[in-house]
């Protein structure tokens, strides 16, 4: 089966944008480290700066994917649209953060996605995919 890893609003830019917060690896190598811990699982890593193009794709998701990652950058304090498309997915959701959000401004500190994530992850850099991809194909089984 196929586990979405979908990235919000300027996470294109991820590797150029504020490396001393975010680091100096891509969106490429985000995908190489999920792919490594998959097991029989399929990663399909997307990213988009459009909100409904991210509800659009978890709409995707509810068809073809087993299971969710999510980093939804800005969208995470923001959008009840969002949290709204995770709340149609059935399978497990995690929420990933590369930056510690709670030793940052206080409005990073609430997210709109964790009142549906079953997990979050956040300040432990790029990583932090991995940990979720883990514990996704923890929850799903092999394969
Ligand atoms: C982020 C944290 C958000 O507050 C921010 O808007 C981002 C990235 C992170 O990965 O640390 O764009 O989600």
């Amino acid at each position: 089966s196929t586990i979405y890893i979908l990235n919000g609003p300027n996470l294109n830019l991820l590797g150029k944008r504020q490396p001393e917060i975010y680091g100096r690896e891509t969106l490429d190598d985000v995908a190489d480290l999920c792919r490594d811990v998959a097991g029989g699982h399929e990663i399909k890593l997307l990213q988009s700066n459009w909100e409904g193009q991210i509800v659009d794709w978890i709409h995707e998701a509810r068809e073809k994917a087993a299971g969710i990652v999510i980093n939804p950058a800005a969208l995470t304090h923001t959008s009840v649209a969002v949290l709204d498309a995770l709340n149609t997915f059935d399978g497990p959701v995690i929420e990933v953060h590369i930056s510690q959000i709670h030793k940052r401004e206080a409005f990073r500190h609430h997210s709109y996605v964790s009142l549906r994530a079953d997990g979050v992850i956040a300040g432990l850099g790029i990583e932090g995919y991995a940990a979720a991809v883990r514990r996704i194909v923890s929850l799903l089984g092999r394969g």
